[in-house]
């Protein structure tokens, strides 16, 4: 197994409090690893720690077996690295079509994985709402937009900030058949999320972080029958 992405004992601090100490991630590729924590546990920080959102105090960070440390997210993007923030930001008075050609472009060594056509088979109900304002889109709709939208860079890896927050059940599940579905065709996938259930058919393994610490790494089975982790980390 080659490893894609590394968090090495990653410190971030927003003004003078310190929000993430010393976290340690590393992602296999093709694999998909859950981020598991309570609210304000550091989920989102972490991700975008990752993505080059907020700067790193102390640690490093590798991706595609180079140091992207100090690099800008731009420069993280064009080396493969598509986020998918938890605000699920579309344009809305473009068109779902639109909102998916604008981010269209071959990903590292030229690679084109992903066309429209091969959206649409994958995300049906975008299909059907292909020509609708983004804005106008429900928030699950929207979540599948903005999952597909990144799939039309054909990034290395996906990194996605809780997709099922706030949804509706029936949405949710479209939403995890297009993550396991990813992932059998070999995407790599981190998925950071408060609920365990959403990551369970979809993630391998899972990392526990709570108050800005890493404190338990298990398969996601094994965390499903690990009732002390749940209750002393997880809301459940
Ligand atoms: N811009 C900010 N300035 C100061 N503190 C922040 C900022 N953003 C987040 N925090 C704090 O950092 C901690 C971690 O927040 P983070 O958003 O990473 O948590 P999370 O695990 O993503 O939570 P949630 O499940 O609510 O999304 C929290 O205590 C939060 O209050
Ligand atoms: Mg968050």
């Amino acid at each position: 197994m080659t490893e894609l992405l590394r968090a090495e004992g990653v410190s971030v601090f927003y003004g003078a409090s310190q929000i993430l100490f010393g976290v340690d991630a590393a992602l296999q590729e093709k694999c998909t690893l859950a981020l598991l924590g309570r609210n304000g546990a550091g989920k989102s920080t972490t991700m975008k720690a990752l993505a080059g959102i907020v700067p790193v105090r102390s640690g490093r960070i590798f991706f595609a077996g180079r140091d992207i440390t100090h690099a800008p997210p731009h420069a993280r993007a064009q080396l493969g690295m598509a986020y998918v923030p938890e605000d699920r930001q579309v344009f809305p008075e473009h068109s779902v079509e639109d909102n998916l050609l604008i981010a269209a472009k071959s990903g590292p060594g030229g690679r084109r994985d992903w066309t429209l056509p091969r959206i649409w088979e994958t995300f049906p109900l975008l299909t059907r709402l292909r020509s609708r304002q983004a804005g106008r889109l429900s928030g699950g709709e929207q979540q599948l937009l903005v999952i597909a939208r990144a799939l039309m860079g054909n990034p290395l890896v996906l990194l996605l900030d809780e997709p099922s927050e706030g949804l509706a059940p029936i949405i949710v599940a479209d939403i995890s058949r297009v993550l396991r579905e990813l992932g059998a065709g070999g995407a790599t996938i981190l998925l950071a999320e408060q609920n365990m259930h959403f990551c369970l058919r979809i993630a391998q393994e899972a990392l526990v972080i709570d108050k800005g610490k890493v404190v338990h790494r298990e398969s996601t089975t094994g965390l499903s029958g690990n009732d002390d982790i749940r209750r002393r980390y997880l809301a459940m």
